[in-house]
């Protein structure tokens, strides 16, 4: 079935490249096995991968300006977010999958110190106070998490590339 990838038995990798793990999902099994699969263009992160507290990163798209967000558990479910902070349109974080303030109750920009809610990606304190960060809808679906249908990748890795 065009553009969709069977999943891969093992569990997550330590890996932080979600694209890495759609690759080897299109390289590791064939519809026809049977395997369940999803729509890996839409893949952000495998359910297994996102232990409670944790984020994960994922890119989405092709060429040199994808689409950056990251994912995280929280305590009302999973949430997505386009990776660029509402001050200065800069990533937020320096290191991979890290997002979390100290104590992991709060997003951190990296760059000035603004934190934002986990649940609403509304800034709460810092230089972009009252603003948000842009949220992705997403499904799940297969143990997968993804982004919602209709939620055009290609115009939003454009608008924040
Ligand atoms: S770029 Fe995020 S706080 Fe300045």
């Amino acid at each position: 079935m065009p553009g969709r990838s069977p999943l891969p038995d093992s569990p997550a990798s330590e890996s932080p490249a979600t694209e890495s793990l759609a690759s080897e999902s299109l390289a590791s099994e064939s519809p026809a096995s049977g395997s369940t699969s999803v729509d890996s263009a839409r893949l952000l992160c495998r359910l297994d991968e996102l232990p409670p507290g944790r984020c994960r990163e994922f890119r989405l798209g092709e060429g040199d300006w994808p689409l950056r967000g990251f994912v995280l558990q929280t305590a009302r479910g999973i949430r997505a977010y386009v990776n660029r902070c509402p001050h200065l349109d800069y990533p937020l974080n320096y290191l991979p999958d890290e997002f979390l303030t100290y104590d992991g109750s709060l997003v951190q920009c990296t760059m000035h110190g603004a934190v934002f809610e986990k649940d609403s990606g509304l800034c709460v304190g810092g230089p972009c106070l009252g603003r948000s960060l842009h949220v992705l809808p997403i499904r799940i679906e297969a143990g997968c998490v993804l982004l919602a249908d209709g939620v055009d990748v290609v115009a939003l890795a454009a608008r924040f590339a």
